[in-house]
């Protein structure tokens, strides 16, 4: 059994996994609210919480799974990239547990593990694929090629679409972290009320700057009341120019691959305007309660990382960035 941790930004989380890829718990805790005053996640403030939060969802975890720590064969933890404070209290903890238990330690790298959830369960998608990692860190299209081997083909140039979707909804009043409230808002809106531009970068790589750019001066130009009439509208065209980007995205790198399998994974996995255009084409989508940060990913690329036993991986370190 494979305890997985993940702490890279802003949610603590613990999971239990059978080696065969069963899910026994997967724990999160949020931070959200605890930021939301900021308008956005505060490293420190972070780093801080994960210190409290870690132990009590490690032992909710092993609870949840009905076991001990007595039945866990390997600790799993990630190592990067994403917050280094953040990251440093779960791989801490992780090389302490694997210390006091002579347990091997699996350092995982998040975004195998986002592409990891795409094999659990009995619809495990197996590579070959082209593959969209959409979080609020990445906007990435890689060509993964073994469960434990991809390239990057493709990348954003400047924000992430997560990013792009918590900055809109920071503009429409939605506060942080916006993005589901910007798909539940889109949801009474006309998404050909406005159009907002959907940049074509030249090769694989994704720009949502201009966009941003675009939904500022709209809601700039209305008055209090005018806004309040046209959110909804705002938030569901403004949702459409993200979504069409990622899916011609998606699409052109499977063309240009060769590949026929195309896959979404990553927070924003969870947006259903995506999930909806996406489903028809047969696009393999990580189950809703995977989508966003959870130990259940970490867990799964685990069975695919070299594990490190005592004292070999004492000096692993956190990194910030892929
Ligand atoms: O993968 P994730 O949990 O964390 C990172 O690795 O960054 O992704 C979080 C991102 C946030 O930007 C959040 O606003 C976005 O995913 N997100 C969504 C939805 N749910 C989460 N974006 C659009 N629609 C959603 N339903
Ligand atoms: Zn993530």
């Amino acid at each position: 059994m494979i305890l997985g941790i993940e702490t890279s930004c802003d949610e603590t989380a613990a999971a239990c996994m059978t080696e065969d890829g069963q899910v026994l718990s997967n724990v999160v805790s949020s931070q959200a609210q605890l930021h939301a005053r900021y308008g956005g996640v505060v490293p420190e403030v972070a780093s801080r919480r994960h210190l409290e939060l870690i132990e009590p969802a490690v032992r909710e975890a092993l609870f949840e799974a009905g076991t001990t720590l007595d039945d866990i064969d390997e600790i799993a933890v990630t190592q990067g990239p994403g917050l280094v404070g953040a990251l440093l209290v779960g791989l801490a903890f992780a090389k302490g547990l694997a210390w006091a238990r002579g347990l091997p330690l699996a350092p995982v790298d998040h975004l195998h593990g986002h592409v990891a959830s795409l094999f659990l369960g009995d619809d495990a998608v197996e590579p070959r694929f082209a593959c969209l990692v959409a979080t609020g860190g990445h906007t990435l299209l890689l060509d993964v090629s073994e469960r434990d081997r991809f390239r990057r083909i493709g990348t954003t140039l400047d924000d992430a679409a997560g990013e792009a979707f918590d900055k809109g909804a920071r503009l429409l009043g939605l506060g942080y972290p916006g993005g589901a409230a910007l798909d539940r808002l889109s949801r009474d809106g006309d998404p050909e009320a406005y159009r907002f531009p959907v940049a074509r970068v030249p090769g694989h790589d994704f720009s949502f700057s201009g966009l941003k750019t675009a939904l500022l001066y709209a809601v700039r130009d209305l008055t209090a009341e005018q806004l309040a009439s046209r959110r909804a509208d705002l938030a569901a065209s403004y949702e459409r120019a993200i979504v069409t980007a990622l899916v011609r995205g998606l699409e052109r790198a499977g063309e240009a691959l060769g590949v026929e399998r195309l896959a979404l994974v990553g927070g924003v996995a969870a947006n259903s305007e995506l999930r909806r255009q996406l489903q028809p084409l047969g696009v393999s989508l990580t189950p809703l309660e995977l989508c966003t940060d959870n130990g259940a990913m970490i867990c799964s690329a685990a069975r695919y990382v070299p594990k490190l036993r005592f004292p070999h991986y004492g000096d692993i370190d956190a990194y910030s960035s892929a």
